[in-house]
């Protein structure tokens, strides 16, 4: 949620922190604030501003009127406390002796602001982390450790404060007596170090890798209840019992420029875009041809053997927000091919009800962040169970990646528009080829079968790059749209899971109210909101249902909706019924979700556009929901 970056090296903090952090405000940016020491000065500055990064910019001259060679930034999505200067971070103890920047929530906070007033600690601002940083204060400066080297004093302050605090927490930390030190430290929230070279020298911190992509490639990811120290020279990474520890650099294969808006106004339209890309290297790599032409999904980098396939009693989709709307589509998807009965979990419900878990189920945690807290808790909650886990997560190294059993990247690159589009899509590929492979194992689809649905599987990117040639009848019809107040989606089977996407891109970035109902269930409550021009989109992409769907539309229709509907070319006696309509190429039925989705991000991007609002930064909303 938020972004925190650092920097030790040659060159100046401030401008670096500043641009690393624009590369994060993504992920939440109700404020934001700078800490940088000046070797020669006594003190480490700390500037804070309310709202976006270009406040800060501006009074700081972008970073130039800040001297100095290390330093910590943040941008804050506010928990505890709103957002303002004083509640930005960074945090510090008096004199600026400890300075903390925390992406996290301490959830006992409260208990240590009390246990640390009756020590005579005053706080200043109304969030948790400030109480971190005083915590840790109140370790470092106690009596009994004056004896011991600088770094052993902030390791063991460190340590004591990571005990004590409950929660998650990725933290930057300057300890005003220490100058040219970076420490930092991780539970449950994303963190890497980099390792920087030539005339960047030095290491840096950072909560994602876009915030050191343009400074490196190599990093380093901390884990849980790691502490790391960071100077000009040198990276020291130490476990919770202040023992050092040996950690490999990565190399980031993802280049600056992927991060780039590349010629597009929004991030989200270069990445709606990106979509034939991504959906082709997820899923060509994985699609093997033999010489006698015959094609196989190769899912060997799972390690699920085709006996581990034939044994799975059951698979558990879970995830959150769009993540989860892919588990939905992917249901009708998997049942339909393999017959293995699916359940779809909200990751934010899953370990709230003591979930049944049989040993033969197989959990598929879909993620694009892979840091998603409430996802990353049910894969926590599965593996203690004993339940195999397959992660389908976007950013490589991420905490769910490198904590479930196996991983099935999804090659989207970096997506940094909240309102997901590329990956989405990507994860619908990725479980198409998880159930076309259960399903061609167990021996519920014939080779013929198999063969046709990989076809089509291999159509799918050119059939997307059809329907973004022709967006702009789209850009007319959400002119129209751009005032509406509520907005409803209905469908059957596969078209409720797309139409539930299509609502939540919609209200994510239009702020128009929408929901998305199984088109049956309206006549049970829902239709008593339909009147005289609220609009309704009616998708039907499947032809058993395609009738009883257009029937739900003539019912809304003789309340006085006005129609969109969303359906393949050849279903042309829709137009007998809706104001509007929208063809996507025929593919096979299980597969329509990756067609007709891309016209309903599409009409999201283009009533937020025309209602002028910041499509790529929503508002109240963040990237990676890394709090649960
Ligand atoms: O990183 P994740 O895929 O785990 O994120 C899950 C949701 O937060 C995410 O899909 C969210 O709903 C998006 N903003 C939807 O566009």
């Amino acid at each position: 949620m938020c972004g925190i970056v650092g920097y030790v090296g040659v060159r100046q903090a401030a401008p670096i922190l500043l641009e690393g952090l624009s590369k994060l405000e993504y992920r939440g940016y109700d404020s934001a604030g700078i800490a940088v020491r000046d070797e020669n000065s006594e003190h480490v500055e700390v500037v804070k501003a309310k709202g976006r990064l270009r406040n800060l910019m501006q009074m700081t001259d972008s970073g130039n009127a800040v001297r100095g060679c290390c330093g910590i930034g943040h941008t804050r999505w506010a928990t505890h406390g709103e957002p303002s200067a004083v509640n930005a971070h960074p945090h510090y103890s008096k004199e600026k002796r400890v300075v903390v920047v925390h992406n996290g929530i301490i959830e006992n906070y409260q208990d240590i602001k009390d246990m640390l007033r009756r020590k005579g600690y005053v706080f200043s601002t109304q969030t948790d982390t400030e109480a971190a940083a005083l915590l840790l204060d109140s370790y470092y400066t106690e009596p009994g450790r004056s004896s011991l080297s600088p770094r052993e004093r902030a390791l063991g302050a460190i340590r004591d404060m990571m005990i004590r605090v409950r929660g998650s927490y990725a933290l930057g930390i300057l300890f005003g007596d220490q100058p040219g030190v970076i420490y930092a430290a991780r539970k449950d929230s994303p963190l890497i170090l980099g390792c920087c070279e030539g005339e960047m020298e030095g290491h840096m911190i950072a909560s994602d890798v876009p915030a050191v992509l343009q400074y490196t490639r190599k990093v380093v990811y901390i884990d849980n209840l790691e502490i790391a120290c960071l100077t000009r020279e040198e990276m020291h990474v130490y476990n919770i019992d202040c023992e050092e520890i040996e950690k490999p650099v990565a190399e980031i294969r993802w280049d600056a420029a992927a991060a780039e808006k590349d010629g597009y106004e929004h991030f989200m339209m270069k990445e709606i875009h990106e979509q034939p890309r991504a959906v082709r290297d997820t899923l060509s790599p994985r699609i093997k041809e033999a010489e006698d032409g015959t094609r196989s999904i190769d899912l060997s980098e799972t390690s699920l053997t085709d006996d581990d396939l034939r044994a799975v009693s059951r698979i558990l989709l879970i995830g959150c927000g769009s993540a989860y709307h892919v588990g939905m589509a992917e249901r009708y998807v998997i049942e339909k091919l393999s017959r293995v009965p699916c359940e779809v979990e909200l990751a934010s419900e899953f370990r709230y009800r003591d979930p049944i878990l049989a040993q033969n189920c197989l959990a598929v945690i879909v993620s694009q962040s892979g840091e998603t807290a409430d996802s990353l808790a049910a894969l926590r909650l599965c593996k203690e169970r004993g339940v195999r886990t397959l992660a389908v997560v976007n950013v490589v190294g991420s905490s769910i990646a490198r904590e479930a059993d196996a991983v099935m990247y999804t090659w989207a690159g970096p997506e940094i528009s909240v309102a997901t589009t590329k990956a989405y899509s990507t994860q619908l590929a990725a479980l198409y080829l998880l159930a076309v492979k259960l399903a061609a194992v167990r021996g519920s689809i014939d080779a013929a079968r198999e063969q046709a649905l990989i076809g089509e599987l291999l159509a799918l990117p050119e059939k997307i790059e059809r329907i973004l040639g022709d967006k702009e009848r789209l850009q007319w019809f959400a002119n129209k749209m751009a005032a509406s107040k509520d907005v409803f989606f209905i469908g059957r089977g596969l078209d409720y899971a797309i139409s539930l996407e299509g609502s939540l891109k919609l209200k994510e970035i239009s702020y128009i109210h929408s929901e998305a109902y199984a088109a049956g269930e309206l006549k049970h409550g829902t239709i008593s909101l339909v009147e005289e021009g609220v609009m309704v989109v009616g998708v039907a992409t499947q032809p058993e249902l395609f009738e009883k769907v257009v029937s739900n539309l003539v019912e809304v229709r003789s309340r006085g909706a006005y129609l969109f509907g969303l359906t393949t070319y050849g279903q042309y006696a829709i137009e007998d019924t809706v104001n509007f309509t929208v063809y996507v190429p025929r593919t096979d039925p299980l597969f329509a979700t990756s067609l007709a989705v891309v016209p309903l991000q599409l009409l999201a991007y283009y009533i937020s556009c025309a209602k002028g609002l910041d499509v790529d930064k929503p508002r109240n909303l963040a990237k990676s929901v890394t709090v649960e």
